[in-house]
């Protein structure tokens, strides 16, 4: 569970599926590398508690308890999963953080692709909003302080990189 005490990472693709999807494929320059963005979101957890249990449902589009999706005509089109749930074509592995020396805590979001728009397309949909103005209500509760995207080399590339191809 995350911090806003959600089951977090229910709709990711399984093993063998899940290399599939975020590793470039051998015809790539850089093999069974992968792209991966990272966000630092910081919560509001009194405002987030301040909902109950049927409100922060509808703000993910899942059931707290037992982590079912609500159904179509439940599930309101700004929630986190409608705007989310595309193709399955990234991988996440959230990281639930905090330090009581900062006072800070929250979710580290870390979602792998083979191409990075996958992410982007999310981030437009959370962000801007789809249709436009319709963004994300989980933002309402969450800040992004950092995000960061990065090109994560295969092993066997890290070992030969003296043979690198030029980018
Ligand atoms: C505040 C940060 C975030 C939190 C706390 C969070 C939490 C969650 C939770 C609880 C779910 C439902 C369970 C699941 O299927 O994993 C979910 C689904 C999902 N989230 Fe996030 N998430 C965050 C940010 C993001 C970001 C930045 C992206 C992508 C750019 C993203 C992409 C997805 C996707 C693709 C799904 C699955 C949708 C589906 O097919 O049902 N999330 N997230």
């Amino acid at each position: 569970r995350d911090l806003l005490g959600f089951v977090d990472g229910t709709a990711n693709p399984l093993a063998e599926e899940a290399l599939d999807t975020v590793l470039l494929d051998d015809a790539a320059d850089y093999p069974r590398g992968s792209y991966v963005t990272v966000q630092k979101y910081i919560h509001d957890l009194d405002k987030w508690n301040e909902l109950s249990t049927e409100e922060q449902e509808k703000v993910i589009g899942r059931t707290k308890a037992d982590d079912i999706e609500l159904d179509d005509d439940i599930k309101p089109s700004n929630s986190h999963v409608a705007l989310n749930d595309l193709e399955e074509d990234i991988y996440r592995e959230n990281m639930v953080f905090g330090s009581f020396a900062a006072g800070e805590m929250g979710t580290y979001f870390i979602g792998y692709a083979k191409d990075p728009e996958n992410v982007m397309e999310r981030l437009r949909n959370m962000f801007i909003g789809k249709p436009e103005g319709n963004y994300d209500r989980i933002l309402d509760f969450s800040t992004a302080l950092t995000g960061t995207n990065f090109f994560v080399p295969s092993a066997d590339l890290m070992k030969n990189f003296d043979e690198l191809p030029p980018a």
